[in-house]
């Protein structure tokens, strides 16, 4: 029988050896949380990175790696350091990353990090070989392993393969930059259907595969090689149930059932009257706008004085890619922003900002949600964004107001929130003031309407949909033959 295989760099949980002793955390980022709850429901396997240098582990550990992994239907690729210094964050996150999302100064083409990408994208597909027959259907994900569904098509000619982005796929004239274009189209294209989150980066993917390869394009069908591959676009969705569920059990908590982290925010709304609480939830990554939003809020703060000690920014940024040094030099600056305006602002009574800078296990993700009267959540540039989707899940009661950037793919299915240009420090600070004075009869008619589409298109939803356009891809088509 054909089984279902997904792969992706980051699995869905991360294991951690420290003395000797394993430990399974679920991993961050849009990819993880979202296809986590598609994969508990089906009963294919998950192929891709534990988070663990392999020649780290004793053949012990290895067998105990293996064993926790498979419980959660996970296989592991064995990445080495190098393999994590030049695939992961060199290729992947030095280069990849940053230009997909137009931050062309930060990129840096390295011959000698292209060849790992190569080699570990060749890894990969040697592990889903090796877990595959022709003919199941193969899902691989992200800008990590853009060269995997060509090396798999060429050893499984009658497998489906789709593949997606999670991220942003920049314009032409962004993509020509870079140095191997040609091969990473190729390798995309060995899949059949090819899925963005959002109708313009499937635009700008067709423009790249027409100008840089020539090839045939005839609506959204690319003609290659005698095959007919798909590309269309599937906004992902969240688990919308699980997170609108938290959310009415937290409301219906009794005291002695809150967590600790509620009843401190209870607390402050109770003590501080009038007090407002705004929520940034993001990795620290540069893509996510996180000075700027500091300093847009700075800016709010001088425009609307009136404000002072009536509104508080909670802001949480997990850990991420903390080797690469845009992530290092970003963090430096979050600190020393976050620090120079409770310096410049606080009072007895009152900081302005709140940083956390770790990751929170889901319970307090939902109490920070439910607890907080507005999000605000602006990216200079993000493929999709689901933590503004989260907010609105748990608004259970209708309240509540989501600031959000118009560089979100979000952005496009969420209308009824308050889209602005976060460069834009005006615009920026009007949106604060407008979101804190809006009345309960506008904030429930816009949550309603945002409730009513995220619960319709969620994430399983989402991947029905791929599947479904997956399965129905190269019927009646030659295929390259394996070699
Ligand atoms: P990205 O994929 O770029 O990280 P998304 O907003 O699409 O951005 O997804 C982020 C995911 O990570 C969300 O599901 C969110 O709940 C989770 N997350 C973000 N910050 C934290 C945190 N501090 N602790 C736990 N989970 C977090
Ligand atoms: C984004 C990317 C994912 C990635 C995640 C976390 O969501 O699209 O592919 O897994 O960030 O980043 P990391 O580098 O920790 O895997």
């Amino acid at each position: 029988m054909s089984k279902n295989i997904i792969v992706s760099n980051r699995l869905p949980v991360q294991i951690v050896l420290e003395n000797e002793k394993l430990a399974v955390f679920p991993s961050v980022g849009g990819l993880a949380t979202g296809m986590k709850s598609v994969h508990a429901d089906g009963d294919g396997i998950w192929i891709g990175w534990s988070g663990l240098e392999e020649t780290q582990l004793t053949q012990k550990n290895k067998e105990n790696v293996e064993k926790a992994l498979l419980k959660e239907k996970c296989i592991p690729v064995p990445l080495t350091q190098d393999n994590i210094d030049d695939f992961y964050l060199g290729f992947s996150n030095k280069t990849l990353w940053p230009l997909f999302h137009y931050f062309t100064e930060y990129t840096s083409f390295e011959n000698s990090q292209w060849l790992s990408y190569k080699e570990v994208n060749e890894k990969f597909a040697k592990v889903v070989l090796d877990n595959s027959e022709d003919g199941d259907t193969i899902w691989i994900h992200d800008y990590q392993l853009l060269l995997l569904p060509e090396l798999v098509k060429e050893h499984r000619p009658n497998s489906k393969i789709g593949f997606f982005l999670h991220i942003p796929y920049p314009s032409f004239e962004i993509f020509r930059i870079f140095p191997w274009r040609e091969q990473l189209l190729k390798g995309m294209l060995g899949a059949d259907l090819i899925g963005f989150h959002t109708y313009d980066y499937e635009r700008h993917f067709l423009s790249s595969v027409k100008r840089i390869l020539r090839l045939e394009v005839n609506f959204n069908q690319i003609i290659y090689d005698d095959r007919v591959i798909k590309v269309d676009s599937f906004p992902m969705g969240i688990d919308y149930d699980k997170f609108y569920n938290a959310s009415k059990l937290k409301n219906e908590n009794t005291q002695a059932e809150k967590s600790d982290l509620q009843i401190r925010l209870e607390e402050h709304h109770k003590s501080a009257s009038g007090t407002k609480l705004i929520l940034s939830i993001d990795r620290l990554d540069y893509t996510k706008g996180i000075p700027n939003r500091i300093k847009a809020f700075e800016y709010f703060l001088n425009q609307y004085p009136e404000y002072k000690e009536k509104v508080r920014l909670i802001m949480l940024a997990v850990p991420s890619r903390s080797n690469v040094p845009q992530y290092k030099r970003l963090k430096r600056e979050t600190d020393e922003l976050v620090g120079r305006i409770n310096g410049k602002f606080s009072t007895v009574n009152w900081t302005p900002i709140w940083y956390f800078y770790r990751s929170f296990p889901f319970e307090n993700l939902i109490d920070l949600y439910t607890s907080s009267d507005v999000a605000l959540i602006t990216p200079l540039r993000d493929g999709m964004n689901l933590v503004a989707k989260e907010y609105v899940a748990t608004r259970t009661n209708q309240d509540g107001v989501l600031i959000l950037s118009e560089m979100a793919g979000a952005s496009k299915e969420m209308n009824e929130a308050i889209i602005i240009n976060p460069n834009n420090f005006e615009q920026f600070s009007n949106a604060i003031k407008q979101a804190l004075e809006m009345s309960e009869e506008e904030q429930n008619s816009r949550m309603k309407i945002l409730q009513k589409r995220l619960k319709r298109y969620n994430v399983e939803k989402w991947a029905s949909e791929f599947m479904k356009s997956l399965s129905n891809t190269n019927k009646n088509q030659k295929t390259v033959q394996a070699t």
